[in-house]
C-alpha cells in the first residue's frame, strides 16, 4: 500500500461509499463484532450494498465470524476486498496469518485505517460498517476522527458495567460531533428453552432507559443465545437464516431502525464537509 494519507484528507467522503458507521463499545467482549458482522448480513440481504471493515487491528475477528480467510489481491495500487455473503470485507487478519497480537502505536494505527479506508477498492456501497476496537482512549478516538463517519452505534449488554462503560462511549462520539444513531443492548436476555419464557438475567430494561437517560434512541435487544455464539465461531451469523427465524429477526429489526435513524438523522458524512452556500 502507498504512503499515508495527509491528515486534511482524512474527513473527505470516501468515492462511491454512501455512509460509514462504526460499531463501538465502552466495554469489550460485549457484543460489537458479533453486531457488526450480523448487521452487515442483514443489510447486504435486503439487497444494499454493504461493506465491513474490520478496525480491530490488534485482535481482528471479523474473518472467523463471517467465515473467510484469504489473502486479498492488489489491483494497481489498491487492494480488492474480500467478499463473503454479499458483504465486502477487508481486516488485518487477512493481511496477517500468524496468532502473534499486533504492537502497534497511535500513529501507525492511524495509518492504517486511512489505508483501509482508501486504498481498498470498495467500489459503490450503500453502507460501509467499522467495527471498532473495544474501549474509548486514544486509540479509538484517532480512529473515529480519520472517517467521515454518518453516525455510530453503540453496543452494550444489560449489566451496569456494562452500561456505565457505553455512557463513556456516547460521550466519546459526542466529543467528536459524531452522531449516534442508537444503543444496541446485547445479550438481553435467555429464552428458556423448554417454556420459551424470557429470563431477564440482568434485569430488564437497562439499555432502554440509559439511552433515554442520555437522550440517545434505542435500537433494540439481542437474546444472549447458544446460537449466536455458535455462529460466530462457525463463520455462519444467524442473520443469514430467514426472517422467520427469531434470532435473524431480532438482527434484522436492529438493521431496520439503525437505517430509519440514518435517514432521520440526514446521514450526513461528518461535521467537517458540510458546505454551506
Ligand atoms: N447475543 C449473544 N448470544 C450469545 N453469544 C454472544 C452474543 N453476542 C456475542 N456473543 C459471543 O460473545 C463473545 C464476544 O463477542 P464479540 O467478539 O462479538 O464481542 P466484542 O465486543 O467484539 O469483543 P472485543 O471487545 O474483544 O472486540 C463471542 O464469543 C460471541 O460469539
Ligand atoms: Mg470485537
Amino acid at each position: 500500500m502507498g504512503p499515508n494519507i495527509p491528515e486534511e484528507q482524512s474527513k473527505l467522503p470516501i468515492p462511491g461509499v454512501q455512509h460509514l458507521i462504526a460499531i463501538g463499545s465502552g466495554k469489550g467482549g460485549v457484543g460489537k463484532t458479533t453486531v457488526a458482522v450480523n448487521l452487515a448480513v442483514s443489510l447486504a440481504s435486503s439487497g444494499h450494498r454493504t461493506g465491513l471493515l474490520d478496525a480491530d487491528v490488534y485482535g481482528p475477528n471479523v474473518p472467523l465470524m463471517m467465515g473467510i480467510r484469504e489473502t486479498p489481491q492488489a489491483s494497481g495500487e489498491r487492494i480488492v476486498p474480500l467478499e463473503q455473503y454479499g458483504v465486502r470485507l477487508m481486516s488485518m487478519g487477512f493481511l496477517s496469518h500468524d496468532d502473534r497480537p499486533l504492537i502497534w502505536r497511535g500513529p501507525m494505527l492511524h495509518g492504517v485505517i486511512q489505508q483501509f479506508l482508501r486504498r481498498v477498492h470498495w467500489g459503490e456501497l450503500d453502507y460501509l460498517i467499522i467495527d471498532l476496537p473495544p474501549g474509548t482512549g486514544d486509540v479509538q478516538l484517532s480512529l473515529i476522527q480519520t472517517a467521515p463517519l454518518s453516525g455510530a452505534v453503540v453496543v452494550t449488554t444489560p449489566s451496569d458495567v456494562s452500561l456505565e462503560d457505553a455512557r463513556k462511549a456516547v460521550q466519546m462520539f459526542r466529543q467528536v460531533r459524531v452522531e449516534i444513531l442508537g444503543l444496541v443492548e446485547n445479550m438481553s436476555y435467555l429464552i428458556a428453552p423448554q417454556s420459551k419464557e424470557r429470563i431477564d438475567v440482568f434485569g430488564s430494561g437497562g439499555g432502554r432507559r440509559t439511552a433515554e437517560r442520555m437522550d440517545v434512541h434505542f435500537l433494540g435487544e439481542l437474546p444472549l443465545d447458544p446460537e449466536v455464539r455458535v455462529g460466530g465461531d462457525t463463520g455462519i451469523p444467524v442473520a443469514l437464516r430467514n426472517g422467520q427465524d427469531p434470532h435473524a429477526r431480532a438482527f434484522h429489526e436492529v438493521a431496520e431502525k439503525m437505517l430509519t435513524r440514518l435517514q432521520e438523522t440526514g446521514g450526513a458524512q461528518g461535521p467537517s464537509i458540510t458546505i454551506e452556500d
